[in-house]
């Protein structure tokens, strides 16, 4: 592949943490540059295990900083950006909406902007991926599956504003010739998932005996795909996509939420020893997030045709190993929930 910079935005968060490992480890001549502002979400203990490599390098910043991001572009010279940076929990986005505006649009174009006058002269082996979710296309009724070619019809917050990053990445392909890709995934699980989401609140609070919060009826459907298949298509977009184009990852994995928590219930009762059906008995009904969307579900035929890719994973071994990695590292998850790598982060990077 030869020697390439790279920046990855976000990597210390949940998806990004599995990309820049899976990067660091396979190309070991390239140079890999992990930014992240380390807001809630961000966690370098994600990456103790790759922290030292050589061809690894962490800078703390913020994506909306248009100064501090063309000088790191200057700095660094990137030859390929892969964007993962975001507010990224829907809730989040109905109770503050404007964080999501910041860094998911005017980070994006920020990105955008830099990556523009860097490459201004030659784009030769230059790339600038996005990376987005399925959450753009809307709503699904009970059948259909969303396409590359699905109209846009963002409801919360949240997809609003990755959108609108979508739109103004392919502006810049058409407008600028930047030489973009997008893809769109579906939803994520997996180790290092911050327990704010469905699954690893699901298995903290099975773990702790706290209520489990099934909005609604419990009857909305995701497709969930595990962690590390989407950081693989990341790599295959990133080396053989087209620019322009958009590809969308899904898993065809479909689970209603109510059927979901049963099953993790089933799972945590064997793996912690209870008799089967003690850890349901915590489900509780809340009531519904406002707009939610019913169902998503993602039509992936593209990718695999084209690209080659399919998820290695079925979900119930993917789920298993989720939850063994959620026992076996219960210290990640006491200190998220205790807020003690906040204060960490603030006494070590205070200065910045
Ligand atoms: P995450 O919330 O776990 O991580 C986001 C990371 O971005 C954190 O490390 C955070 O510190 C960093 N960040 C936030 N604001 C920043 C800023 N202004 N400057 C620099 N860094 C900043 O999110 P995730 O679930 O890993 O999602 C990563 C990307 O994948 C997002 O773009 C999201 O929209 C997309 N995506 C997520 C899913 C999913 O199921 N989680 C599915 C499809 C697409
Ligand atoms: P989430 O993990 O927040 O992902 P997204 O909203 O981006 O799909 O939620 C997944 C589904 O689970 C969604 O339908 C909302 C539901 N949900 C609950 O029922 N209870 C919860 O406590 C959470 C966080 C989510």
């Amino acid at each position: 592949m030869g020697n390439k910079t790279l920046l990855i935005t976000g990597g210390a968060g949940f998806i990004g943490s599995h990309v820049v490992r899976l990067f660091v480890n396979k190309y070991p001549d390239y140079n890999i540059i992990n930014l992240d502002k380390l807001t809630y979400a961000g966690n370098l203990q994600n990456l103790t295990d790759i922290e030292k490599n050589t061809n690894y390098t962490f800078v703390k910043g913020d994506i909306t900083d248009g100064d501090f991001i063309q000088k790191l572009f200057q700095q660094y010279q990137f030859d390929g950006v892969i964007h993962l940076a975001a507010e990224s929990h829907v809730d989040r986005s109905i109770s503050n909406p404007m964080e999501f505006v910041y860094t998911n649009i005017i980070g994006t174009v920020t990105l955008l902007n830099a990556a523009r006058s860097l490459w201004k002269d030659n784009t030769d082996g230059k790339r600038f991926y996005h990376i987005s979710t399925d959450e753009v296309y809307g709503s699904l009724g009970e059948e259909g599956f969303f396409t590359e070619e699905t109209a846009y019809d963002p409801r919360s917050p949240y997809s609003a504003s990755k959108a609108s990053s979508d739109h103004l990445v392919r502006a810049y392909f058409h407008t600028f010739g930047l030489p973009v890709v997008v893809s769109n995934c579906s939803n994520n699980y997996g180790p290092n998932h911050f327990p704010e989401k469905l699954i690893p609140l699901m298995i903290n609070n099975i773990m702790t005996n706290k209520p489990l919060p099934v909005y609604g009826e419990g009857k909305n459907v995701r497709d969930w795909l595990y962690v590390v298949d989407h950081a693989r298509a990341i790599d295959i977009i990133f080396h053989k996509g087209v620019n322009g184009e958009t590809y969308n990852i899904g898993g065809y994995n479909e689970w209603k939420n109510i059927d979901l928590v049963h099953l993790l219930c089933k799972i945590m009762d064997k793996k912690l020893g209870r008799t089967p059906g003690t850890s349901a008995q915590l489900i509780t009904y809340v009531k519904d997030r406002a707009g939610h969307d019913l169902r998503y579900a993602i039509d992936s035929t593209k990718l695999t045709a084209e690209l080659g890719w399919k998820p290695s994973l079925q979900f119930e071994e993917g789920l298993e190993k989720t939850v063994d990695w959620y026992l076996a590292n219960e210290s990640w998850l006491k200190n998220i929930t205790s807020g003690d790598y906040l204060k960490y982060y603030e006494q070590q990077y205070h200065n910045r």
